[in-house]
């Protein structure tokens, strides 16, 4: 079961998720900090003013990491530190911020592995339309070349967006991240490909500058599969995939469209505005791209909708994951099946979906170099006479990291793990009763940190390079 020399046993978190002070030296508001202060769109009203205060806690987190042996950290930028307004005059405290985040890692050899944007956009920029404003795009490049230059000495490993799929859906589909649209998929459709333009122009400038390293960008994998093998269950699958896999790798691999997806956008009239130079920033890009990387949590089991049916009106509860929602085009719905295990959150817990996923990809894009930069719990974790016993989190990253092997013991070349996540996070609508992290945050004592089981187990995990994982 030994994992390689050279395959990263990670953890990762995300600025908003962990920071906090998100009006502290400079640093300019951003749509996540004005959304989440509309009623009923996160649990609790949970906001990320403090978070768990990473901020100035980063010393003490990276020590525990450390300590962990963790050898790779992915975390992610806020943006809004570096151009408090998105644009403009940089903030040089932001740019200090991260410069310490980064030096605290080398100083324990830990690898950081950056992400740009991690869905908290400056509000001056969603404010003029955000993602479906061409001038994001060179907002966002802008920021990117600035990162590059400030970073790049010591950071060699960027990932552009983390999960397209996810706030361009919720944000202009299922209307629960910002800008709260609801069932609009023109708008969605725009968004992506605006995503997708700025991640190749980012890219460009980022080989351009030379400093070799690499660079790549995360999505959400989660693999379509039929409820069974019928005709019609099958067909959806594969309408699935095409929408949630295909739109979101062949331009950022192939340089391209599927040409599935295109013929419906175009037959119903939501094709995006596509300009020359961008779609030429898209080819040009996509051999330079080096990397993907993968967050997966659960598969998703899929039926074509044959009747007519009620959907469920989009909601914070419905629309984080848990199978039961129709797709935006009315083809196939998600299913919760009887012979599957979920979560306490409706999440399908399946590491045999992750090798098959894992396979399909190959079988998309040949060898592409992949990371998975998510993949973990969300649980409430009991506590035993004081202890942390996260039993369940362990045994998931166990199956999950032992279908990693499998999937490169038959030729997926997966380099690296981060499990998410590093820390106990902020959950963007779940409030902080839904835990990820192998060091646990005492919310009624001071933000208190404490190492949970998994943590220990996580340690002997990188130690033993995954020997004495079970099959
Ligand atoms: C991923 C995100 O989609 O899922 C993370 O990149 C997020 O930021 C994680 O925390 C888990 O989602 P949730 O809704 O359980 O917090």
């Amino acid at each position: 079961m030994k994992f390689s020399n050279d395959f990263f046993f990670g953890a990762a978190t995300a600025a908003y998720q962990v920071e906090g002070a998100i009006q502290e030296d400079g640093k300019g508001l951003t749509n996540w900090d004005e959304f989440v202060t509309i009623p009923g769109k996160t649990f609790e009203g949970t906001t990320g003013e403090i978070a768990v205060d990473h901020y100035h806690r980063y010393k003490e987190d990276i020590k525990l990491m450390a300590e962990m042996g963790l050898e790779s950290y992915r975390f992610s930028i806020s943006w809004a530190r570096i151009f408090p307004e998105g644009t403009g005059d940089i903030n040089p405290k932001g740019i200090e911020f991260y410069n310490n985040v980064i030096d605290e890692c080398l100083k324990y050899g830990i690898v950081p592995f950056v992400t740009l944007y991690h869905w908290d956009l400056p509000l001056p920029l969603e404010k003029e339309g955000g993602w479906l404003n061409k001038n994001t795009i060179d907002a966002f490049v802008s920021y990117a070349k600035v990162c590059f230059e400030h970073f790049g000495d010591r950071v060699k490993h960027f990932i552009t967006f983390n999960e397209t799929v996810i706030f361009c859906g919720h944000g202009y589909l299922a209307g629960a991240h910002p800008p709260g649209i609801k069932n609009d998929p023109a708008k969605y459709f725009q968004a992506t490909h605006n995503v997708f333009t700025a991640h190749a122009k980012a890219v460009l400038a980022y080989k351009a500058l030379k400093q070799y390293g690499e660079i790549g960008l995360s999505h959400v994998f989660s693999p379509a599969f039929a409820v069974d093998d019928s005709k019609e269950h099958t067909f959806a699958a594969m309408h699935a995939n095409q929408f949630g896999i295909n739109w979101y790798y062949d331009p950022v691999l192939k340089g391209e469209y599927p040409e599935y997806v295109m013929g419906l956008l175009l037959k119903n009239g939501t094709c995006p505005v596509m300009l020359d130079d961008e779609l030429a920033s898209i080819k040009q890009a996509a051999p330079l791209n080096d990397f993907i990387g993968l967050n997966y949590y659960q598969p998703i089991r899929v039926e074509k909708i044959t009747e007519p049916f009620e959907a469920l009106e989009p909601t914070r509860e419905n629309s984080t994951g848990a199978p039961g929602n129709p797709s935006f085009d009315g083809v196939y719905r998600t299913v919760k099946m009887n012979d599957k295990r979920y979560t306490k959150w409706g999440w399908e817990i399946s590491p045999e979906g992750f090798v098959d996923g894992l396979q399909l990809l190959k079988d998309y894009y040949g060898d592409i170099r992949m990371y998975i930069t998510e993949n973990g719990l969300g649980d409430e974790d009991p506590i035993i006479e004081g202890e942390v016993c996260d039993i369940p989190r362990i045994n998931f990253i166990n199956d999950h990291l032992v279908a990693v092997k499998k999937a490169i013991d038959a030729g997926v070349n997966v380099k690296g793990y981060y499990a998410w996540s590093a820390i106990d996070l902020l959950s963007w609508l779940n409030g902080y009763k839904k835990q990820y992290g192998f060091i646990y945050v005492d919310h009624n004592n001071d933000l208190v940190r404490k190492k949970k089981a998994s943590f220990h187990w996580y340690q002997e995990v990188i130690n033993t390079r995954g020997e004495n994982l079970h099959n």
